[in-house]
């Protein structure tokens, strides 16, 4: 077990990389909570990480500031501290850079950097008492700069600079903060692949490893070794868990 009775909580835990990550991290005895606003899906996922270890749903908006301090509240009542922090919740609309407007901008902003940016500050002081993890996320949307991606690429990168200030500023207290870049088969994956099939079955082809990612297997088996002992000297790094896809130089 290499996340015996460690605190997680993971942004929208409830689906996809969210929900393989909290039964990965599960499944080596953490106590996960997950944090999202789908009432239905986090109902059954903490449902299926109380037959595994102990989990608890805690539905909330991560872009509304007042929810951040709720959220880390209700998890230390409940677990009495925080070891790991997973930034994974991003919504973003693609679209045509010359065609984004200041909303598009403001969702892939309110859902991604700044709950990251205020989920660090807010964690803080309990990830200094256990020498904690941060793990954020980035996409190769923002590292090669995919079309129609201006908003979620931004957004993305910008967590990647904020990670990598983080990772020294905090390197004192031995908190390490790293960064997943995936590549994996979500719900969210799912439903592009169902309305663009050619452009999925592109995608896959371009992929070294020729196949998709699997929530838990690839991504949430990657979130328990940056959130574990294994991983302690590791920090301000992007690992790309893709198939190969970005070859980081
Ligand atoms: N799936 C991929 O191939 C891929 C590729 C590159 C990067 N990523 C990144 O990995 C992470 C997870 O991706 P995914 O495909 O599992 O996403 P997804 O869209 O399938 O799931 C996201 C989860 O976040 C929740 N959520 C959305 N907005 C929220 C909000 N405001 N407050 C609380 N919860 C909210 C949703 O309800 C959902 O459960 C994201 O950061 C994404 O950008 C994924």
């Amino acid at each position: 077990m290499k996340l015996e009775q460690k605190v997680a909580i993971i942004t929208g835990g409830a689906s996809g990389i969210g929900r393989g990550m909290a039964l990965a991290m599960a499944k080596e005895g953490a106590y996960v909570v997950i944090v999202d606003i789908s009432e239905e899906k986090g109902a059954a996922t903490e449902k299926e990480l109380n037959e595994i270890s102990r989990g608890k749903f805690i539905k909330a908006d991560i872009s509304d500031r007042d929810e951040i301090k709720r959220i880390v509240s209700e998890t230390v009542q409940t677990f009495g501290k925080i070891n790991i922090l997973v930034n994974n919740a991003h919504a973003s609309k693609q679209i045509l850079f010359t065609e984004t407007k200041p909303e598009d901008l403001a969702l892939s902003f309110n859902t991604g950097f700044y709950p990251t940016f205020n989920l660090m500050q807010e964690c803080f002081p309990y990830l200094k008492e256990t020498k904690g993890s941060v793990i954020n996320f980035a996409s190769g949307a923002g590292l090669t700069g995919m079309v129609t991606q201006a908003s979620y690429a931004a957004a993305k990168e910008a967590i990647r600079g904020l990670s990598r200030v983080v990772a020294n500023e905090w390197g004192q207290y031995q908190i390490n903060v790293n960064l997943i870049s995936p590549i994996a088969l979500s719900p969210g994956v799912e439903q592009w692949r169902e309305h663009f099939p050619a452009a999925y079955e592109e995608t896959v082809n371009k992929i070294p490893l020729k196949r998709m990612g699997d929530c838990e297997q690839d991504i949430g088996r990657v979130a328990v070794f940056l959130a574990s002992e294994d991983s302690s000297f590791i920090t301000g790094q992007t690992i790309m868990v893709d198939g190969g896809s970005v070859m980081l130089r």
